[in-house]
């Protein structure tokens, strides 16, 4: 009897209420019509008010006195890996009435990871949370949320499960710099939910987020535009990174050179060859040269640590060098581009990074051909006749992404006796600036960036 009771009650409180309210959310207020809004005028990012999730996915609610309006300003995706249906039902507000959904108040930042199964790569961190540095300082979207909320109260990682951020300092520092212009005050947090939480609601229960705003990275970005909107803010930026770990933010650049190198990963195969050009270089030069291996998981402090100490970066185009925004101004980057690796516009990912802040050099040598990549069996070698444009599959990319490099020190050694003395003088970006190596046929160049096909 006892038992009978029981079973009763829990179907009776199961069925009245299909979500409990859990302890990031809330019922849903009955004063709410339940109707999503959409607000994309800006370029930099989108505004949803009252954003549906509903077993596994996004929905957008439109009825009869909405759908005209809305509808139009609807896209295919949320963002870059997470879709958004559209959801047409008769009268929203009643529809909403009858669910009993949880209800996720506030302002709501979405933020989606271009590539979850990396999520250790810095440097796609870096292309993700720039833009949100932007948005979050110029806050423009506080004009497009409903409610009286003022900050960011919850940042929810669509794509990505809690544990896979373990020991990543450099994203959770990242994270919480880019979000400070929207916290209500200094060292104050948002509520961190990630893709467990919706996994783990009942595939019956629904749930309205009040304020979902979605900023835009290069991928959804209209133009494709990375890095920081202004000189100014990439600035602050940069300064704001050294204030908070309590470090002395460089004001210029040091006489020194330092050959960066991922811990396992990105191998550059004569390394000790280029080392010693370096050294080389440096004693003529008036150059320190400093040898520094780092992995992602190392404390951001180290990373930062190192890159004020540094007046020219070389490295191998890599997630190591997404620290390469900390560098100080007048410093330069020197970056080897692998072979047949330009997917996405790849190449410039650091570039457009550095380039935004106004006061760092880049420069690059590209692979241009197949003799600087040592494949690791003659099943990867069948890539080494492909061209940049050809090698668009996952397979061709993951091999020369990970294919060891064979610098060309010599050639490296001639751009560098013609920058370094220019850095030295303290001359301009401007005055330095030198085309891109634009990836071309493989036609078995010098690899010289002005050797243009
Ligand atoms: C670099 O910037 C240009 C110009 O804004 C943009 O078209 C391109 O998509 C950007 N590429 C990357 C990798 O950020
Ligand atoms: C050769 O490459 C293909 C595709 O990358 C892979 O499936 C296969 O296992 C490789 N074989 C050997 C012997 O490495």
């Amino acid at each position: 009897m006892l038992v009978f009771v029981f079973v009763l009650l829990y179907v009776a409180a199961t069925s009245a209420s299909p979500i409990e309210p859990g302890w990031f959310f809330s019922s849903l207020p009955s004063s709410i019509d339940g109707k999503t809004r959409v607000n994309a005028a800006s370029k930099t990012h989108t505004v949803y008010q009252n954003l549906w999730y509903h077993n596994q996915r996004y929905l957008a609610l439109l009825d009869s006195s909405s759908q005209d309006e809305q509808r139009p300003k609807l896209k295919p995706e949320l963002s870059q890996n997470t879709g958004l249906v559209p959801f047409p039902v008769k009268d929203a507000k009643a529809f909403a009435k009858n669910l009993k959904a949880g209800w996720l108040p506030g302002n709501t930042l979405l933020l989606d990871f271009p590539f979850a199964a990396f999520p250790e790569n810095i440097g796609h961190w870096q292309e993700t949370l720039v833009p949100v540095y932007n948005v979050m300082s110029s806050r423009d979207w506080l004009q497009e949320v409903q409610g009286n909320s003022k900050h960011i109260d919850t940042v929810f990682m669509l794509n990505l499960r809690r544990e896979q951020l373990k020991g990543l300092d450099w994203v959770w520092e990242m994270l919480r710099l880019v979000l400070e212009p929207g916290m209500p005050t200094k060292g104050q947090s948002p509520t961190l939910l990630f893709y467990d939480q919706t996994e783990g609601l009942s595939a019956t229960s629904w749930l309205a987020i009040e304020n979902a705003i979605v900023v835009n990275d290069r991928y959804i970005h209209p133009e494709g535009a990375a890095g920081f909107h202004t000189p100014e803010l990439g600035q602050a930026f940069r300064k704001q990174a050294f204030l908070d770990q309590k470090l002395l933010a460089p004001s210029k650049a040091p006489m020194t050179i330092t050959l960066l190198s991922a811990h396992g990963g990105e191998e550059v195969i004569n390394r000790q060859e280029l080392l010693g050009m370096l050294q080389e270089v440096g004693q003529k030069l008036g150059m320190r040269v400093r040898p520094y291996t780092v992995t992602p998981q190392a404390p951001f402090q180290s990373h930062l640590t190192a890159m004020a100490r540094t007046g020219l970066l070389v490295s191998r185009h890599g997630p190591m060098m997404a620290s390469s925004i900390f560098l100080p101004p007048g410093a330069a980057v020197l970056e080897l581009l692998p072979f047949n690796w330009n997917w996405k516009d790849f190449s410039r990912i650091y570039l457009n990074a550095t380039r935004s802040l106004g006061d760092i050099h880049h420069f690059a040598w590209l692979a241009r051909s197949a003799k600087f990549v040592r494949y690791r069996s003659e099943n990867e070698s069948r890539y080494a006749h492909w061209t940049a444009a050809e090698c668009s599959s996952r397979e061709c990319l993951e091999v020369h992404a990970t294919a060891a490099m064979v610098a060309d020190v010599e050639t490296i050694k001639h751009i560098l006796l013609k920058i370094i003395p220019g850095l030295q003088k303290g001359k301009s970006v401007a005055q330095l600036r030198q085309a891109w190596p634009e990836a071309v046929q493989n036609s078995g160049g010098t690899g010289l960036w002005w050797d243009v096909a």
